[in-house]
């Protein structure tokens, strides 16, 4: 079969490939934990689901335009003022099937083959293979001082003539590391003076903890004209737990969003009407959900943090804000899907292999479950890796007995 070369330089999803495996687990009835999981667990709020619910039951779903619908800018313009404090017009915003296309079709509009992107490590598995699928080159850029916290000189040194864009993604997904403000400012300041874009992946802006507020990129940008090259991608798969309802938006310079626009009409035709129709619903309802979330994922942080802590040997940075905590296994196992394949087969704990993020050694640990699952979950992984742990281990009426 003949396949073309980027579609084969594209890899499978890791993640995707470890939700099958333990499905096939659970099916076969074992008691699987997954701590590998990046979407939150409670309801889609209320609003979006009787909304979308009204609108299906009037049996008049079509097209929409494709750059979505005039109440969905709307709702994306009043949650940029809220939020960003920034009035911007409907020809500078763009809804789409999630942040996910949102970025691809902003990839699509500003790569040529061959141009660069930078991005700092650990990052989003997803940004080097939309990258490839432009024809253009993924850079990650792993601070060099061995932190989740870039400098900007970890950006500016991988710069060169090929370089065309920056994504940021802070807080960041799988490390949980939010930026500082300062490198917030240095990044926006840098790229505004060497002309390159910054796409800002705040997908996670409002799931921060202790206290922290959210940063706005556009506070620093000097340059809020048509000409400006910040792109700021948002959406409400994360904040509403709507993953499934697949809205994400883009608010760039209108000539950008024009293009994108383009891009998106000839793929998709846009985004869903009906899931439109919960995503402003989300946005302009009760927002009390929100909080409530980040209050549980903030506690469920301190639970895993305090259980990870009795695990001789496992470093951990404290994530600041989403819902996983990247910690540094490479005490008991360097090779990390060697390690995520270990720990599902002997304990039934799904993790996210650390070199899917660009680090190697790592595992992504997610605490978007209950408390029990993550209580659990890391209790099993001690017993598999501490090699001083009894012998056996019951889950439920189930024993484990080491064989390893
Ligand atoms: C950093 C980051 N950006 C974007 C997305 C995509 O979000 P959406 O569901 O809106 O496509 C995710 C989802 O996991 C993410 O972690």
């Amino acid at each position: 079969m003949s396949i073309s070369q980027i579609a084969r330089s594209i890899g499978e999803s890791a993640t995707l490939k470890l939700n099958e495996k333990a499905a096939i687990l659970r099916a076969k009835g074992d008691p699987v934990i997954h701590l590998g999981g990046g979407e939150p667990k409670s309801r889609a709020p209320v609003d979006a689901i009787v909304a979308a619910a009204a609108l299906l039951n009037s049996g008049e779903v079509r097209y929409t335009p494709a750059d979505g619908t005039p109440e969905m800018k709307a709702a994306i313009i009043r949650y940029t003022e809220e939020f960003y404090g920034r009035r911007v017009s409907p020809e500078m915003v763009m809804a789409s099937g999630g942040a996910k296309q949102a970025i691809m079709s902003c990839l699509h509009a500003i790569l040529n083959p061959q141009e660069e992107v930078i991005f700092p490590a650990p990052y989003w598995v997803s940004y080097p293979e939309m990258v490839k699928l432009c024809g253009a080159v993924p850079v990650p850029a792993p601070p060099e001082d061995g932190t989740f916290y870039p400098r900007l000189a970890d950006i500016t040194q991988r710069v060169g003539s090929y370089t065309k864009a920056v994504i940021i993604n802070s807080p960041n997904n799988p490390s949980g590391a939010m930026y500082s403000a300062e490198f917030i400012r240095d990044v926006v300041e840098f790229c505004e003076k060497e002309g390159l874009y910054l796409i800002m992946d705040d997908i996670y802006h409002r799931l921060i903890f202790d206290g922290r507020r959210p940063i706005n990129a556009y506070e620093y940008a000097k340059d809020l004209s048509d000409q400006s090259k910040l792109v700021i991608i948002n959406g409400v798969s994360k904040q509403y737990a709507m993953t499934g309802f697949r809205i994400g938006w883009a608010v760039a310079n209108p000539e950008l969003i024009e293009v994108m626009t383009n891009i998106q009409s000839h793929e998709t035709s846009g985004p869903a009407g009906v899931l439109q129709r919960a995503a402003v619903a989300a946005i302009n309802g009760v927002q009390s959900g929100v909080e409530n979330l980040r209050l549980t994922l903030e506690n469920n942080r301190n639970v895993m943090i305090e259980q990870l802590k009795s695990f001789d040997g496992v470093k951990i940075t404290r994530p600041d804000g989403t819902f996983y905590c990247f910690a540094d296994f490479r005490a008991y196992e360097k090779d990390s899907t060697k390690l995520c394949n270990f720990l599902l087969e002997k304990v039934q704990v799904v993790t996210v292999p650390g070199i899917e993020f660009g680090m190697e050694g790592y595992l992504r640990l997610s605490y978007c479950g209950s408390i029990k699952e993550i209580t659990e979950g890391v209790e099993r992984m001690k017993w598999a890796l501490d090699p001083n742990s009894p012998n056996e281990l019951y889950i439920g009426d189930r024993k484990l007995v080491r064989d390893w």
